[in-house]
């Protein structure tokens, strides 16, 4: 199997399990649980039912939108995920490239593999700095001020993760930074062996928004207890609101849910929310962010720019979401598998679907522009 063979997110997945240490795939395509909520995020989309419109004349369509103030080519982007240069060697700077290429934003974690600077000189596009917020309230002023110097568009916060989720394939595993592999993890890793020689042939595997800050060597801080020992679980709406003040800049919180909290967040001066259960792997059993959009959409869509995130896998599931009033929709997995099965070849040929996948869908709906898609085009089973 070939990147060339793949057409869809399900051949990317495959592609990238059989490139992957098996504990590194798990990590990827793991959830928290029983991983309900992580297979209910895809399905929600299916009891949403397209009505298109026919004889519009589409021969020309426009997917741009504007996006927390960013001009954006296609109303997807990418959303932050953690240590990509472990599924492939050029990790984020893959994914900034293939970004870039579509003209759509991304997102760097705080647990990024490559630097906000770095990326924000090497790319331009709308670039995104995903924050945790710490106890040590000085550590998160400066790492602020970093992001600020850097030239970062927006913050965005993510406020789903106060605790970690109890993703159970890991602890099978012993998937953990720094690695405390199992029996079987070993086994896994051995089987994979180019995996191997690629990781300990190119830039030392590193932390770089961290490792400023935090201790992370050998053992003395694994990322387990730096979410339990560093970050705040006091964190509240004033905290943030006292960091949304000092960013003074384009500012989204990731993983709201509830209307009561998206009100907050508008209230507190926040540009963009975006709705999320982290793919699945915080809180399994909760909702879909496909099936709050609307109330959340008719709470606060004038007030501040309603995104999503959850089991995007297709152009048809964006233009849903569109359609219910999301301004534009973040995707995950949808880039990391094929970001393991073959670096930017791999993250550039997803996008690209996804872009033929959009203007595909739009003509067939009878709509030139994403302004043109509304409520009147859906109904639910
Ligand atoms: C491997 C992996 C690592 C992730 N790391 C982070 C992270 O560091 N910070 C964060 O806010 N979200 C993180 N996420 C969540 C994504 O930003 C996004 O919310 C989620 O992947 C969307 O679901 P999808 O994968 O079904 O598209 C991660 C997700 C995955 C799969």
């Amino acid at each position: 199997m070939r990147l060339a063979d793949c057409h869809d997110f399900h051949d990317f997945r495959e592609l990238a399990r059989r490139r992957l240490p098996g504990p590194i795939f798990d990590y990827i395509d793991g959830a928290a649980d029983d991983e309900a909520t992580y297979r209910r995020n895809t399905a929600s989309f299916e009891r949403c039912d397209l009505v298109p419109n026919v004889l519009r004349g589409v021969s020309s369509v426009d997917l741009s939108v504007t996006v927390m103030g960013q001009r954006l080519a296609m109303p997807v982007y990418c959303s932050p995920t953690a240590l990509q240069r472990l599924f492939h060697h050029d990790g984020e700077r893959a994914v900034g490239a293939a970004a870039a290429k579509y003209g759509t934003m991304f997102g760097v974690s705080s647990l990024g593999t490559t630097s906000i600077e770095t990326l924000r000189k090497s790319f331009v596009t709308p670039q995104v700095y995903q924050f945790y917020f710490h106890k040590d309230r000085g550590l998160n002023r400066a790492m602020g001020q970093r992001a600020k110097a850097a030239g970062v568009d927006v913050m965005m916060l993510t406020v789903d993760s106060i605790t970690g989720g109890n993703r159970e394939r890991d602890l099978r595993t012993g998937f953990s930074i720094p690695f405390r592999l199992t029996l079987r993890g070993m086994v896994q890793f051995a089987l994979k062996p180019r995996w191997g020689l690629n990781y300990a042939t190119h830039d030392r595997f590193s932390l770089p928004q961290l490792e400023e800050h935090v201790d992370l060597s050998g053992s003395a801080v694994s990322i387990g207890r730096y979410f339990t020992e560093m970050l705040d679980p006091s964190m509240t709406w004033d905290d943030v609101a006292h960091m949304v003040r000092e960013w003074d800049g384009q500012f989204c919180l990731k993983g709201v849910m509830a209307v009561e909290d998206a009100k907050h967040a508008a209230d507190i001066g926040c540009t963009g929310i975006v709705l999320s259960n982290h793919g699945g792997r915080q809180l399994d059993g909760s909702r879909a962010a496909f099936d709050q959009l609307a109330e959340v959409v008719d709470a606060v869509g004038d007030r501040l720019d309603v995104m999503m995130d959850g089991g995007v896998q297709r152009g048809t599931h964006v233009l849903k979401a569109l359609s219910l009033g999301a301004k534009a929709v973040g995707v995950g997995r949808y880039y990391l598998f094929p970001l393991a099965a073959a670096g930017e070849a791999g993250g550039e040929r997803a996008l690209g679907l996804m872009k033929a996948g959009l203007e595909r869908g739009m003509k067939l709906m009878g709509c030139r522009s994403m302004a043109e898609l509304s409520r009147g085009n859906l109904r639910f089973r």
